[in-house]
């Protein structure tokens, strides 16, 4: 695909927005731009950003709407300098985000609407591991690593669980999902750009339809 896609993969927290987009990035070479690595990068490596979202991520809360525009208004800027193609997960999340996005004049090829029940969303969420290095994820079920508890492309490293992964934050990551950032499936649906996608179903069967409705792009 010659020209530089911008793509937005939206869903509730466990719906698989991470994980489709290594299926992605692998395929199409864009740059995978995860607010939530962004925020707990900051987070580890102490900086004054990380610890002024530390609290929030801590409660299943959303960071303040002008944090999140601001570190990706500059990641953007840069990627766009070097002409390259990108994969938003997890931003915008509110529609005060979505409109920030806008205005800075970047233009979604198309928005991907992962759809997902409550019902197994705890399951995924409680049973993830992630590699603290590359931050690919795996479920303790769905989708195992070669070595048990270790990430199969960072050697000896040993998969943790977020500090924001247990139930009770889930569900106020739920509660949040569904107040703020739903809303913009309507707001992209006006637009044109948005196709759903079962998320309900085996990861490779979400894999296929998601890369199925960026093929029809070309
Ligand atoms: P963020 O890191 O973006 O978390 P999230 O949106 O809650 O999404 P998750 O990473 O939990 O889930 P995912 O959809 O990526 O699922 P995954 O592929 O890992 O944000 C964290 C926090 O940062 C927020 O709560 C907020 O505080 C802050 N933040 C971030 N962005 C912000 C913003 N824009 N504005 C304000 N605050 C912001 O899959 C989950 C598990 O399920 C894995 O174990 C996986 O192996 C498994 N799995 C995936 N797909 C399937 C399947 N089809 N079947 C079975 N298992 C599956």
């Amino acid at each position: 695909m010659s020209r530089q896609l911008k793509i937005l993969l939206l869903g509730a927290p466990g719906a698989g927005k991470g994980t489709q987009a290594t299926a992605i990035v692998e395929k199409y070479g864009v740059v995978h731009v995860s607010t939530g690595v962004m925020l707990r990068d900051a987070i580890a490596q102490k900086t004054a950003l990380g610890l002024h979202a530390k609290k929030a991520m801590d409660a299943g809360k959303l960071v303040d709407d002008d944090t999140v525009n601001g570190i990706v208004a500059e990641k953007l800027a840069s990627l766009v300098a070097e002409n390259k193609g990108f994969l938003l997960d997890g931003y915008p999340r509110t529609l005060v985000q979505a409109e920030a996005l806008e205005q800075s004049g970047q233009k979604l090829d198309i928005v991907i609407a992962i759809d997902t029940d409550d019902e197994p969303i705890v399951e995924r969420i409680t049973g993830r591991r992630s590699c603290p290095k590359c931050q690919r994820v795996y479920h303790i079920r769905h989708k195992q690593p070669k070595v048990e508890g270790q990430c199969d492309d960072c050697q000896d490293t040993a998969l943790v669980t977020r500090d924001d992964d247990n139930e009770e934050v889930v569900r106020e990551r739920l509660k949040a999902y569904y107040e703020l950032t739903e809303p913009l499936i309507a707001y992209y649906t006006r637009q044109g750009c948005l196709v759903h996608v079962d998320g309900n179903q085996p990861i490779a069967q979400v894999r296929d339809q998601v890369l199925a409705s960026i093929e029809k792009l070309k």
